[in-house]
């Protein structure tokens, strides 16, 4: 018995890093995954090797979070290849580092458009399709940076304090409405993933950076197992909450 047989999920940015990881570890729990991704390659490369390991437990839809039509695509094709939606992990997202005098204003609005307004249409539409379901759980991911300053990050930290916030405001919403449905915002910290590989070099940072700093390095399983957690009905108690995946970082 997996902690999560007979769930639906959908893993957005789900080709790579966070999102792969949690798509591993959902379906290895017994959920079934729609992954989207805007990589459609990574992405189908990544659904041909999960549906080796247990036959028609994945599929792939390209899809950019940015996009509303693509929102109500990816919803509809969860709903009609697996047969209902309870899990969704609004988990894309991009960093392009950049202080508060150097970020531009296309860069602080592309942030935003993939991690504030995107987690905002995932949740919009998707809350429907779950209550259909019979209720289901919305897992935000946020970031330390929405609790730090972290300057570099500018435009970054923006958008994941948005979505720390919105978590808070569709809980009490699906709460008051009986819908049955939770959703948490969780806080990776730093985390050995492609998107911190890249800022990494851009910003002339390694491994020791972080190890000596305190808290180092977290892997990409240290976040799905809280998400496998949070999708579960071991959690049902939890909403609205803001769970800190840092090792201590954010108190330190
Ligand atoms: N790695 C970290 O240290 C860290 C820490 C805290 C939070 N996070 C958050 O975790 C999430 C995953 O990060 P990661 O480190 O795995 O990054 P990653 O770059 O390795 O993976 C992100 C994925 O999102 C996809 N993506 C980008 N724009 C998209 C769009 N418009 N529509 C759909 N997919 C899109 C990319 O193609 C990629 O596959 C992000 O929201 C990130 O902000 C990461």
């Amino acid at each position: 018995m997996g902690r999560l047989d007979g769930k639906v999920a959908i893993v957005t940015g789900g080709a790579q890093g966070l999102g792969r990881a949690d798509c591993e570890a959902l379906i290895a729990e017994g959920a079934r995954v729609l992954v989207t991704d805007i990589n459609a390659e990574a992405g189908e490369r990544l659904v041909r090797e999960l549906n080796a390991r247990r036959d028609g437990c994945a599929k792939f839809l390209r899809h950019d979070v940015t996009d509303e039509a693509q929102w109500v695509v990816a919803i509809d094709s969860a709903v009609a290849t697996f047969g209902g939606l309870h899990i969704l992990v609004n988990n894309a997202g991009i960093v392009i580092p950049a202080t508060p005098e150097d970020t531009t204003l296309e860069q602080y609005r592309k942030h935003n458009a993939i991690m504030n307004e995107g987690t905002f249409l995932g949740c919009k539409h998707a809350i429907p399709a779950m209550a259909k379901s019979g209720g289901g759980s919305i897992i935000n991911v946020s970031s330390v940076a929405s609790h730090l300053g972290y300057p570099v990050f500018f435009a970054y930290t923006a958008a994941k304090g948005a979505v720390r916030a919105m978590t808070k405001s569709i809980a009490v919403w699906c709460q008051m409405q009986k819908y049955g449905i939770r959703c948490n915002s969780i806080h990776p910290g730093a985390t050995d993933t492609p998107m911190l590989d890249a800022a990494n070099k851009q910003l002339g940072l390694t491994e020791e950076f972080y190890t000596n700093s305190g808290p180092g390095l977290a892997k990409p399983e240290d976040i799905a197992n809280v998400v496998v957690f949070l999708a579960s009905d071991e959690s049902r108690f939890v909403n609205g909450a803001e769970i800190l995946i840092d090792n201590a970082a954010v108190i330190q």
